[in-house]
């Protein structure tokens, strides 16, 4: 049954943008599908956790489950962010949940407890135990790298440098100075649906005039939407437009001296593969990162940020903070209501896979890294 998938989805993505179709409906519902994306994507990739200015001082933490390993992300003594595993080494309980500041973690079982670095501090009572080397102990680590202000965690060991796999996207990127950006928000919201299927949805612009018409649908003309024509990349896709003169936002500020010409109203909407996905606008930024739980519900991190200079040139903050949270939460709400509807599409017995449009390339280009990692040579 898995094989007959994997073939399929082969297949599919082996045709040209203008044979392309969507994915077959297996992939987003067999139990199967999901334990090869957990061993052969999740616990390879790199995985997007947030921002790194969420996690402003020495002692910040947070905490997530990446490919059923609970970690803790921590801002160490020298100041840089680190992923290790939240479970603890005596029998294996998880350490701590949600985020805040802490100068030690301490087991609510036995109260073994660590140090932000997951050197093991004290374990009582272990003095006859002669398999307890104390020194011997730390919590293992994962590979942590934080790009462009953003924090990527990654399970595997030999993984490349994040930076080095999405080396031809940050030139691109650069003069936007997104690792200035300042954080207004992040949210986790959690939705009926398959990841893919939200990863797929914010890869495309055609549903925005109409799922969206009236929110950022009225400021956009799909003729307007540029690809790059140099191909497929390995570890992202993207796309880009600029903005028409009535948008609200999406401008550079004119303190902004980095961004020039058509680039001061052009937004890019990268996908890291496999769950990353944002806009990032001249003044604004906006973003998902998405983890599967189970087929059918996916654990979103939902943010935004803003340039700083807009910031600093607001007469109110809050309200500008909140106008825009507002705005982007009518855009979430509209968006979970065609990605659960199109679930409900995958599960459904007369569905069968549909033709894609030109303007949804970069689906097409996530059916190929799907069949890459799932389908190994
Ligand atoms: S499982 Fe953590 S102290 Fe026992
Ligand atoms: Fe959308």
């Amino acid at each position: 049954m898995l094989a007959d998938i994997l073939n399929s989805l082969k297949d599919i993505a082996a045709a040209p943008l203008a044979r392309a179709t969507t994915m077959p409906k297996e992939i987003y519902t067999n139990p199967l599908v999901l334990d090869h994306e957990i061993s052969h994507i999740f616990s390879k990739d790199w995985v997007c956790v947030g921002r790194a200015d969420t996690l402003p001082h020495i002692g910040d933490y947070m905490t997530v489950e990446i490919a059923n390993q609970p970690l803790i992300v921590t801002r160490g003594k020298d100041n840089q962010l680190t992923a290790m595993s939240n479970i603890c080494l005596h029998r294996g309980m998880v350490l701590v949940e949600g985020r805040g500041n802490a100068k030690k973690f301490t087991c609510p079982y036995h109260a073994w407890t660590y140090h932000p670095d997951g050197k093991l501090a004290a374990a009582a009572y272990m003095d006859k135990s002669e398999c307890f080397d104390k020194a011997a102990l730390r919590l293992p680590q994962a590979q942590c790298e934080v790009y462009l202000g953003w924090i990527y965690v990654n399970l595997d060991p030999d993984a490349l440098p994040v930076k080095q796999c999405l080396s031809e996207l940050t030139t691109l990127l650069e003069p936007y100075h997104m690792e200035n950006y300042v954080s207004i928000f992040e949210e986790e919201h959690y939705w009926n649906t398959n990841w893919k299927c939200l990863t797929e949805n914010f890869m495309e612009g055609y549903h925005l005039p109409v799922a969206h018409s009236g929110t950022v649908g009225s400021h956009f003309n799909l003729m307007d939407t540029e690809f790059d024509e140099r191909g497929q990349f390995d570890h992202f896709t993207y796309q880009y437009f600029t903005k028409k003169d009535s948008a609200p936002v999406g401008t550079a500020h004119a303190s902004n001296t980095t961004l020039t010409g058509k680039w001061r109203s052009t937004s890019i909407m990268p996908t890291v593969f496999p769950s990353h996905m944002y806009v990032l606008a001249p003044d604004h930024l906006w973003y998902l990162a998405l983890l599967p739980d189970g087929t059918d519900h996916v654990r979103i991190k939902y943010g935004a940020a803003m340039a700083p200079e807009v910031l600093d040139a607001s007469e109110d903050r809050d309200k500008l903070i909140a106008d825009a949270k507002a705005f982007l939460d009518d855009v979430q709400e509209e968006d979970r209501t065609v990605v659960e509807g199109i679930f409900k599409g995958a599960k459904a017995p007369l569905t069968k896979a549909g033709p894609l449009s030109w303007l949804e390339r970069e689906n097409h280009e996530f059916t190929n890294y799907l069949a890459r990692k799932l389908i190994p040579n």
